[in-house]
């Protein structure tokens, strides 16, 4: 083999190793539709802490400092274990924390007197992140694979995991960029906004759950590609959708 090859194949590997979150797209659709249904007084606040830098671009800084070893301690908060039948309040607790956890101290940390700027700042980019994740149903895993990372697929005829065909490969495929896919999933008006506002983490991290049936539908040699996509496509779509609207009705009910 050439060292070139070699070289490349290596980096391939390296990046195919781990995955963490809704792709960069993912987190950027979320991010630009919640910008969308921001209310002025939000619209403000997050321009005083973030300047000209939109949701969209902060959205995938908690995927990039994961390489840094001063947020070690936040690797786990980018998902939970909630087992079939059970509900976050009735399952055990990760001390290193958890998606849902983690939002409601990002959130509490926005809402303080006593926080400084750039610890809001930080706040408020993780809470971008978290409310994305949350809405990747594998990120509420059913604690016996890593939400689908130790479940080897074939993706279009190539290698992968389920959990990574929910983070990127589904959306990848389609090819879109992240402002193309936010307009062409932002079409709600506000009755549906406030229904799809109700409720918090832990009533959301259900709707994922009630998901698992069907993102765990492989067939019987784990060889998915297009039908899988053409079945589980509708359900990225809404849940990307759900993910931005929910988090503008997180911001702006933290900057009323
Ligand atoms: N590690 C353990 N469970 C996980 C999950 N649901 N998502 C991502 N990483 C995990
Ligand atoms: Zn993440
Ligand atoms: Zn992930």
């Amino acid at each position: 083999m050439r060292t070139h090859t070699l070289l490349f194949l290596s980096f391939y590997l390296f990046l195919s190793a781990a995955t963490y979150a809704w792709g960069p797209t993912g987190h950027r659709v979320v991010g630009t539709i919640a910008e969308r249904h921001l209310t002025p007084r939000a619209r403000r606040a997050i321009h005083q802490l973030l300047g000209d830098t939109s949701l969209a671009w902060v959205s995938t800084w908690m995927d990039e400092v994961r390489s840094d070893q001063r947020y070690d301690d936040t690797h786990d908060w980018h998902w939970v274990t909630i087992p079939d039948g059970a509900t976050y309040a009735s399952s055990e607790k990760n001390p290193k924390g958890d998606v849902i956890e983690a939002i409601g101290r990002m959130e509490d940390i926005l809402r303080s007197d006593t926080a400084s700027v750039p610890r809001k700042r930080e706040a408020l980019k993780f809470l971008v992140h978290l409310v994305g994740d949350l809405h990747q149903p594998l990120h509420v895993g059913r604690g016996d694979d890593k939400g689908g990372n130790t479940v080897q697929v074939q993706w279009m005829g190539h290698g992968s995991n389920l959990h990574r065909v929910w983070d990127s490969d589904m959306v990848d495929q389609e090819a879109l960029s992240y402002t193309e896919l936010a307009a062409a999933l932002d079409h709600v008006d506000k009755q549906r906004c406030r229904a799809i506002q109700l409720g918090g983490p832990a009533d959301w991290a259900l709707e994922d759950i009630a998901l698992r049936d069907g993102i765990y539908d492989l067939g019987t040699d784990n060889n998915i590609g297009y039908s899988y996509l053409y079945r589980n496509w509708p359900v990225v779509q809404e849940r990307l959708l759900t993910a931005g609207v929910r988090l503008a009705g997180i911001l702006n009910a933290v900057f009323r």
